[in-house]
């Protein structure tokens, strides 16, 4: 029995890597629609890379919704500098030919939860959460009804990359995370504690550019590209490759490890604004509101992310 997710996103090269993952794996993930949102780049582009990234899959049945153009409160910031300004710059992609559904992004998403029984469709959201925000306050119905949400974004050992204090998808919408964080649906959470331990080294690129296809070779372009920033950043022999993990955590819960805690994010300091505060020894007495992935077998999940990109034409 397949599970049934929505994925929320704003590629974003690593965004498009978990697509593709998700993409390539109809027996575990029927991806009922994937939503987008303003993020890495502006919503039109992170449209137009959503639906490259379906059609280069060869899974064009997967309808793609244009989601939230701005944070809820927030003025847009990108992070072309890390994406460049396509947002998925590295390989030389068609343009699209599907287009995306009229729908709106927010709307897909209540209708799909009101119309799919409860407890049955699970969120990965890969950027900003404004889309999850924005939705939950249209249809405060539609909260209790969300399986879980398996989320990139926060940081706790590993400090921000985007401030010292706050990791990108928080930081751009501070509001909508801390919304999402206080609403009492289950949560997983990805920060970069864990996806700064699975880096796209020589070795692991390599094993993606052995399959010789079409979307295993602009994987590894787009990779080439992307990590370029926080190899020179970090000083590390390859690139985080984040947006993955959530979807590899559907798919082989087995190779994370993490604990139930308590997280909540800073809204009101300009300074700390989108620091994901997270109780990881137990101090306060707080509901554990988040399973806070902390560790990663690396070699499991390019294996993972090889064998599934091998499926693909
Ligand atoms: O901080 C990493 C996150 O920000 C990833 O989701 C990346 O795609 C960017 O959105
Ligand atoms: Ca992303």
């Amino acid at each position: 029995m397949s599970r049934k997710i929505i994925i929320d996103t704003d590629p974003g090269q690593d965004d498009a890597v978990a697509i593709l993952l998700a993409l390539a794996s109809p027996e575990e993930l029927d991806v009922l629609g994937i939503v987008t949102v303003a993020g890495n780049v502006e919503l039109n582009q992170t449209t137009r890379n959503a639906l490259q990234t379906v059609e280069l899959s060869g899974r064009t049945d997967v309808p793609v919704y244009a989601g939230c153009a701005r944070p809820m409160r927030q003025p847009l910031i990108t992070a072309k500098y890390v994406h460049g300004d396509t947002g998925l710059d590295g390989p030389d992609l068609p343009a699209p030919q599907m287009k995306a559904e009229e729908q709106h992004g927010v709307d897909f998403i209540i209708e799909a939860l009101r119309s799919n029984p409860a407890n049955t469709v699970t969120l990965c959201t890969l950027g900003p959460l404004t889309n999850i925000g924005m939705a939950f306050v249209k249809a405060p119905d539609i909260v209790e009804r969300v399986e879980r949400i398996v989320m990139m974004g926060g940081a706790y050992f590993e400090v921000g990359n985007t401030t010292p204090a706050a990791e990108f998808n928080i930081y751009v919408d501070p509001e909508a995370a801390d919304l999402v964080m206080r609403s009492g649906v289950p949560i997983t959470l990805a920060t970069l504690d864990v996806t700064h331990k699975v880096l796209t080294t020589k070795d692991h690129l390599e094993q993606i550019r052995a399959i010789g296809k079409r979307a295993a070779t602009a994987t590894v372009e787009m990779l080439d590209f992307f990590e370029r920033f926080d190899r020179e950043k970090y000083g590390w022999d390859g690139g985080p490759l984040h947006d993955p993990c959530v979807i590899a955590w559907l798919l082989k819960p087995e190779l994370f490890g993490g604990r139930d805690i308590n997280v909540e994010i800073e809204t009101g300091s300009e300074l700390t604004r989108g620091m994901t505060v997270a109780d990881y020894w137990g101090i306060m007495d707080k509901p554990a509101n988040v399973h806070f992935l902390d560790s990663v077998d690396a070699t499991g999940f390019f294996a993972l992310l090889a064998q599934r990109l091998e499926r693909l034409p």
